[in-house]
């Protein structure tokens, strides 16, 4: 039995169950109320499997925030022994990724990218991402004339991400469906308990990933351009007189905004359709008020972000909330029951785009998310694209979502024009 920041006893093994209904259909529908059960036992509560889950938002931005606390990075996860879970290639793969690194090497290497998405770079980028937001629209168009529906996930969600980030990067579109199957493949790594075969996709999406990006990294070295890849290779030549090692960390460094950029994009895009659907009344009103999309897109991040947690070490022995934590020990950091503490927000389970609240869906503290602006920009032309050409758009049938408890995905969104 462990004790919770609450004082109640809770067994380890007790908390199997919850996290079993967490990776259910209906867990993966509307996690919420198993978030909240999970409240009400303590703002600090034993993970099944070692560690803690933090499910408050002060807590959850104290750790986040905080130098005391660390990613597992390589060396943690050496000390863990070989456990297939934090020793298999696709984990190892995102221990020498940015998400993976601890200062001073992190703060190196993320120094060395720039400030990637400034207003310019996002200006130059506006006019990409409108266009292809009404390509993506006409197509989706189409679909619906010629079959009544069609799949909101795959046909517009799963693709503005890709081609955006292409785009910036100079990557061909042909690589589009390489580019998505690989990150998807990957995500797995990042879950809190994967299955041996969810395991065995993630290590071989991790040596797909390598072959890609290295040979990319080779590729764009013996062309250099004006492109933000090509930069970094020329900032890396000064930084790191070994050119294996810059190249490594280049493979690394663009590998990870790439797959970092997609998935979690593609799900906030299938969100703001989802959630909006299931509120007609707010979506009526931001049909007339487009001015207030930016807002509707943070309470979309608030409400359902789309990634629900990640995870930290302490790097000391250390007590959070009364609960001590000794060094190397876990914990979760459960963003979206964060954004979901009444301590923080007013009325945390209703969904209101007049919110203004900041929230955590994108992180906080040195491992912010880089991509918060492009993802941003994407969201918020897609929406306002939608709510201008399918004022009628209503959802069909409930989404389906892939198992998962961390990175969320939702893998097809009917919807239609009624
Ligand atoms: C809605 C879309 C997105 C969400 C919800 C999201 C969320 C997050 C979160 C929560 C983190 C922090 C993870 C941690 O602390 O362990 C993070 C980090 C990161 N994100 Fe995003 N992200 C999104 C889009 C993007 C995009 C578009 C890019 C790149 C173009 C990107 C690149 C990154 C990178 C490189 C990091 C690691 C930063 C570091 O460790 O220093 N993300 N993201």
């Amino acid at each position: 039995m462990e004790p919770t920041a609450a004082g109640t006893l809770v067994d380890r093994r007790s908390m199997v169950s919850l996290i079993s209904r967490l990776r259910s259909s209906k867990g993966q529908a509307n996690p919420y109320p198993i978030y909240a059960e999970l409240r009400a036992m303590g703002d600090v509560v034993p993970a099944p499997w070692n560690g803690y889950l933090l499910l408050s938002h002060d807590l959850c931005d104290q750790v986040l925030r905080s130098r005391a606390w660390a990613t597992f990075d390589a060396e943690w996860r050496a000390r863990q022994g070989d456990a297939s879970r934090w020793t298999a290639p696709a984990a190892i793969q995102l221990s020498k990724t940015l998400q993976g690194l601890n200062p001073p090497v992190h703060t190196r290497q993320r120094r060395s990218l720039g400030n990637v998405f400034d207003r310019n770079t996002l200006t130059n980028l506006q006019p990409f991402v409108e266009r292809t937001v009404e390509k993506l629209l006409d197509r989706l168009s189409e679909h619906m004339r010629s079959a009544g529906e069609a799949d909101f996930a795959t046909l517009v969600g799963e693709e503005l991400p890709v081609a955006t980030i292409s785009h910036w990067l100079n990557l061909p579109p042909a690589d589009h469906a390489l580019l998505r199957d690989l990150t998807h493949g990957q995500a797995y790594a990042q879950e809190l308990l994967p299955s041996a075969s969810q395991l065995a996709q993630a290590n071989t999406a991790a040596q797909g990933l390598r072959d890609y990006f290295t040979a990319l990294v080779a590729e764009r070295r013996r062309s250099l351009g004006d492109d933000p890849l090509s930069r970094w290779i020329r900032t890396w030549d000064e930084l790191e007189p070994d050119r294996e090692e810059a190249d490594e960390t280049l493979y690394h460094l663009v590998m990870f905004i790439v797959i970092a950029s997609l998935e979690t994009t593609s799900t906030l895009l299938s969100n703001m359709v989802r959630l909006l659907d299931q509120h007609p009344r707010q979506r009526a009103w931001l049909l007339d008020h487009p001015e207030a999309t930016p807002n509707a897109v943070e309470e979309v991040l608030r409400y359902d972000p789309p990634i629900h947690l990640t995870t930290r070490v302490a790097t000391e022995d250390t007590v959070l909330s009364g609960v001590h934590i000794a060094r190397d020990e876990v914990v979760h950091v459960m963003i979206a029951a964060a954004n979901h503490d009444p301590a923080q927000f007013a009325d945390p389970d209703t969904f209101d785009i007049g919110r203004t609240a900041s929230h955590l869906g994108f992180g906080g503290g040195i491992h912010y998310c880089l991509g918060a602006a492009l993802a941003r920009v994407e969201a918020i032309a897609l929406l306002q694209g939608l709510n201008r050409r399918f004022p009628t758009l209503r959802v069909t049938t409930p989404p389906l979502w892939e198992p998962r408890m961390a990175f969320r995905r939702l893998t097809a969104l009917y919807v239609a024009e009624r």
